[in-house]
């Protein structure tokens, strides 16, 4: 049988175990593809490291070329940031390769371009590992309660600030230890101010708040405090009062006066004490949890591994199955439209 073939965009800590899994579960995959699935080429930054596992062969620096080749039917990016990987994300969708993604710093700051080329150009874009790592949470957000009313997603979704915080908490580490602790566990983004200043988590709130409330949110309008500024004092004093730290992403429709999501919606990241009676506050280490709560659903909880090498690629290899077994059907997933006219509210409006 023919077999799909997949070019795969970075191999950090993510993507290298995500060409581990394929390698390792190569009869599983085909058994639940219906084909064999094999690995066309791996675009990386630099040819000189020495990748364990890796068939030197399949490396190349010319990542444009690879995502259009033509015998390369799907991409997998998980360089992250926005370019080169924006435009090698529309360069494949025109070709007509379907796309699984892990950026979540492209969807927040411009998800509209990417969203708009896959309606244009009929492509299936999958993008799971974005948002808290293997917790399935974009597949329900996109398809399981695309019939419902979603008011608020509120949760923890970096792993990173997470750990530091419950460092902090439970054995009073310093903020500067935590976070070395949490580069080595490959928690951290590589650059890791965008952990603990709270961007990570704001790009991942823009991301649910789009997807909740089908409206533009951007990571801009998000409104975002990170935990820098949070002392082993203020962990201490909460502990006192029975309380924990928690970085908290927070989207919500504003209602008017006509009830549901009449006057806009409300998206913000900030560290925010919580009783130890809440839920949230069990959440350890770098672990994420995350509410939503629906009209007709009710409240529901997800949590799980929401950072690391193998939780991530686990969303990513889901992905890659899910588009490649529309690829053998001639099918496709979901497709993005943001239709509510839902204006993002400053802190002090809402
Ligand atoms: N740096 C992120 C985190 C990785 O700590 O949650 C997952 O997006």
């Amino acid at each position: 049988k023919p077999g799909l073939r997949v070019a795969l965009l970075g191999c950090g800590t993510v993507g290298s175990e995500v060409a581990r899994l394929m390698r390792e579960q190569a009869a599983d995959l085909e058994a639940r593809i219906g084909v064999p699935l094999e690995l066309a080429g791996i675009a990386v930054r630099r040819l000189d490291r020495r990748r364990e596992g890796i068939d030197p062969a399949l490396l190349t620096t010319d990542a444009l070329s690879l995502v259009t080749r033509d015998d390369v039917d799907i991409v997998v990016e998980v360089i992250g940031g926005i370019e080169p990987a924006r435009q090698l994300l529309l360069a494949a969708m025109k070709a007509g390769k379907a796309v699984v993604t892990a950026n979540k710093a492209l969807l927040a700051q411009d998800g509209e371009t990417v969203f708009g080329a896959a309606r244009e150009y009929g492509a299936d874009l999958y993008y799971e590992a974005a948002v808290a790592g293997a917790i399935p949470l974009l597949r329900p957000l996109r398809e399981s309660l695309v019939g419902d009313h979603v008011h608020r997603v509120l949760g923890i979704v970096n792993g990173t600030t997470n750990y530091i915080l419950d460092q902090m908490d439970t054995h009073g580490a310093g903020f500067g230890e935590a976070l070395e602790e949490a580069q080595e566990l490959g928690y951290a983004e590589a650059d890791p101010t965008a952990d603990v200043e709270g961007f990570d988590a704001a790009a991942k709130a823009a991301i649910l708040a789009q997807l909740a409330f089908h409206t533009h949110v951007t990571a801009a309008d998000v409104h975002r405090e990170g935990i820098t500024e949070v002392t082993a004092a203020d962990v201490a004093g909460a502990r006192a009062r029975g309380s924990v730290v928690k970085l908290l992403a927070i989207c919500e429709r504003v209602p008017g006066d006509d009830g549901d999501g009449g006057r806009g919606v409300s998206v913000r990241v900030y560290p925010a004490m919580i009783p130890r009676s809440h839920p949230l506050a069990s959440v350890r280490e770098a672990y994420n949890a995350v509410f939503v709560e629906a009209r007709s659903a009710g409240s529901l909880m997800f949590y799980g591994a929401g950072a690391g090498g193998a939780p991530t690629a686990s969303a990513v290899l889901g992905d890659l199955v899910a588009v490649a077994r529309n690829r053998v059907i001639g099918s496709r997933g979901p497709v993005e439209v943001t239709y509510a006219e839902l204006p993002v509210l400053p802190m002090g409006e809402t």
